[in-house]
């Protein structure tokens, strides 16, 4: 099935001039460029993208990280997206994420790991309306 999910290209991959590399990744592998903006979102934006996460340990530093500088936020279309941009990104923690994964050649930490996928259907329709709405 044809599906779209809500990408970002988070602030640590963007204060190392790693848009276009990981823009080409994606492209590589067939996946459409819908949308696509540069932002630098509020703390309250951030909180409400990452809603699911609120009480958590991490939280604070997560809108922090998500807020300090520019991101790119874009929509991508393709057969299967959503898990297949989850499989190019690699899992949370880039040590963990798999040889050749965004995660693993970028990313910095659990935290700073240079990219956001949205993890399922009806999560890419609730980010989808919230970042270009
Ligand atoms: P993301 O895919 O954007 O979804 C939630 C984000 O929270 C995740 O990427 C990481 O940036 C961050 N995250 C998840 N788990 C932890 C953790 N245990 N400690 C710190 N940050 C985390």
């Amino acid at each position: 099935m044809v599906e779209r999910t809500l990408v970002l290209i988070k602030p640590d991959a963007v204060e190392r001039n790693l848009i276009g590399s990981i823009l080409s990744e994606y492209e590589r592998n067939n996946l459409k460029i819908m949308e696509l903006k540069l932002m630098h979102v509020s703390t309250e934006f951030a909180q409400r993208h990452y809603a699911e996460h609120e009480g958590k340990p991490f939280f604070k530093d997560l809108v922090a990280y998500l807020t300090r500088s520019p991101l790119v936020a874009l929509i991508l279309e393709g057969e299967n997206a959503v898990q297949r941009v989850r499989a190019l990104n690699g899992k949370t923690n880039p040590q963990e994420s798999g040889d050749n994964t965004i995660r693993s050649l970028y990313g910095v930490s659990l935290s700073e790991n240079t990219v956001h996928a949205s993890d399922s259907l009806e999560s890419a329709e609730r980010e989808i309306a919230l970042w270009f709405a």
